[in-house]
């Protein structure tokens, strides 16, 4: 198939790119490289600098293109940026997803797979939540990607696109940006490699289901390329992206530790690392979100498969190397 990746540069959506070249498809990427990077794509994938929110430049990208489904994984995700402008926000995430989907409509694109969240779709569950949980966003960030999965759902009906929302829990793995506000993992792993404390905000006891980009992206390809009779044309199917099991932030921290410090031990990066300090707590910090993933199990398949420990091993790993530590 040919599927075009908005955000493929970034983080999630470079996994998603090597998983569909892995199997076979043809990929080409739309971003406009504000977060994202042009050496997380391997050479061979073309990439069309743009930004989805400029309608005609997605429209020339899709024209050209032809593609057969798309991925949207561009967004601005910071939820802090969103409080602060949710113009903007609402510009790259509302506006870009409708660009999106006109253009998918416009020249037969079949399919539109789109990065939701479970976090702010759901807000506080103490147990893991299912699709049809009442949504209740609370930032703008999490008002556009409710806004979004609307949008899926009437492109749908009025064009007969198969439509897919994938509600990731916490994403984690090699190439998270360390510098977001998001990313404990990253965040924290940077930190030691400067030879400083990780910051833990309040008193840590925040429990969220973290999940490794490489099941995030083997899910995307599943959605991408499911049959008609697992995801039926004209409709819009939320899948939950997750584990389902909480692990709160001084306990992710802890396994991180032993993660890291079980590293081979090179010069650069001091360990043991030091113990963590407290910070104040962070405002509207939901005390606990996590999802079930029972749904995406039963009609694509899909089962998280790296157990968190592993997945910390092989997180702390790479960006030791990539620190050259
Ligand atoms: N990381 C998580 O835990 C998480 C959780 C839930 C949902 N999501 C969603 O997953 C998607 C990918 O997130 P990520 O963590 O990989 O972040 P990221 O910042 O690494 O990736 C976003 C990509 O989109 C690109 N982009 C941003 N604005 C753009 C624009 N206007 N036009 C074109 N490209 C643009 C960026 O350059 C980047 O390559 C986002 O939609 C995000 O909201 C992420």
């Amino acid at each position: 198939m040919k599927i075009l990746v908005t955000g493929g540069a970034g983080f999630i959506g470079s996994h998603v790119v090597d998983a569909l070249v892995a199997s076979g498809h043809a990929v080409s990427v739309l971003d406009d490289l504000s977060t994202g990077s042009r050496g997380n794509l391997p050479p061979h994938v073309p990439l069309h600098v743009a930004d989805v929110a400029d309608a005609d430049a997605v429209a020339e990208i899709f024209g050209r293109q032809r593609p057969d489904a798309v991925c949207h994984q561009a967004a601005q995700m910071s939820v802090s940026r969103s409080v602060r402008e949710p113009a903007f926000d609402a510009r790259v995430n509302c506006l870009g997803t409708i660009n999106v989907l006109t253009a998918a409509a416009a020249t037969g694109c079949r399919r539109v797979v789109f990065a939701s969240s479970g976090g702010v779709l759901y807000g506080e569950v103490t147990t893991p939540a299912p699709e049809d949980t009442p949504a209740d966003p609370v930032s703008p960030y999490g008002i556009t990607k409710w806004v979004g999965e609307r949008y899926l759902g009437f492109f749908a009906r009025e064009h007969g696109l198969t439509t897919v929302a994938l509600r990731y829990s916490n994403v984690y793995g090699p190439r998270q940006n360390p510098h977001g506000e998001a990313g404990v993992v990253a965040i924290f792993l940077n930190r030691w490699l400067a030879g400083q404390p990780a910051t833990i905000n309040g008193d840590g006891r925040y429990v969220r289901d973290y999940v490794h980009v490489a099941d995030v992206a083997r899910a995307n390809v599943l959605a991408l390329t499911a049959g008609a009779d697992v995801v039926a044309p004209g409709t819009l199917t939320a899948f939950n992206v997750g584990t389902g099991i909480g692990v709160d932030v001084v306990m992710l921290e802890q396994r991180l530790r032993a993660a890291f410090e079980g590293l081979p031990h090179r010069a650069a990066a001091p360990r043991p690392v030091p113990t963590p300090l407290h910070g104040p707590p962070r405002a509207g910090d939901l005390r606990s979100n996590l999802v079930d993933p029972g749904r995406a199990g039963r009609i694509l398949g899909w089962r998280p498969t790296v157990d968190l420990d592993a997945g910390l091993a092989e997180t702390a790993a790479w960006f030791a190397d990539r620190a050259g530590a």
